[in-house]
């Protein structure tokens, strides 16, 4: 009798283990993959601005944004995709679970957290299928503003105006949260 207790108690601090190890490994797949979708996103955004400044660049985000992510998932296996609450592309809705990590992720800010650091990791049932979720925040930089700031140029204000008539995505300060990588994968 006391052997299986036993047993029963290092299968559970094996299987704890394991969840854990599943979790960080999932946490630092995920990392990787945000990494990687910055750079090509950060990428075409700087050749864009090069070749014809924020107007042009705004084709690029446009155009090639969903792209990126869409080749980010393929690649990988994850859904990977950008969300806010306050959202210029409406695709880019987030879903009850996201809402709730980004109002999360506005309390820490508001709180004094770091927010180039912030995550939000968790295992939930998707239609009765665990899923590990991912979400790191996106702060807004100096770049950003030029189509996310307060004073954003008119031919950009246009352009956005055409391409995006239910735009919420203006009038952020530098250091604000403009959003968050949000990543998933069935497990
Ligand atoms: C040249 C203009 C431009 C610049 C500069 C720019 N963005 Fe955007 N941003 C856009 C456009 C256009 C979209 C909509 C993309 C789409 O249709 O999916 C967008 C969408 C987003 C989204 C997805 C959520 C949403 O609102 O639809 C996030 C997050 C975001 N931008 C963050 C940033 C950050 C952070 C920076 C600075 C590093 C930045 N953007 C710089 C034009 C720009």
């Amino acid at each position: 009798m006391k052997r299986v207790v036993f047993a029963a108690a290092i299968c559970a601090i094996f299987s704890g283990n394991a969840i854990a190890d599943q979790m960080m490994d999932n946490t630092a797949e995920a990392r990787g993959i945000v990494k990687s979708f910055l750079k090509n996103l950060k990428g075409e955004l700087q050749k864009g601005m090069k070749s014809g400044g924020p107007v042009n660049a705004i084709e690029v985000c446009n155009t090639k944004a969903p792209g990126i992510a869409r080749d980010a998932s393929q690649n990988s296996g994850w859904d990977v995709a950008r969300t806010s609450l306050k959202l210029r592309n409406p695709s880019n809705k987030p879903d009850t679970w996201e809402l709730k990590a980004l109002n999360d992720f506005e309390a820490r800010k508001a709180a004094g957290e770091d927010p180039t650091k912030m995550e939000h990791t968790e295992v939930v049932e998707v239609n009765g299928q665990k899923t590990f979720r991912y979400m790191k925040a996106i702060p807004t930089g100096d770049v950003c503003l030029h189509c996310h700031g307060t004073a954003i140029k008119e031919p950009v204000v246009k352009k956005l105006d055409m391409l995006y008539p239910a735009d919420k995505a203006r009038g952020f300060n530098k250091g604000d949260l403009r959003g968050a990588f949000t990543l998933s994968k069935t497990l």
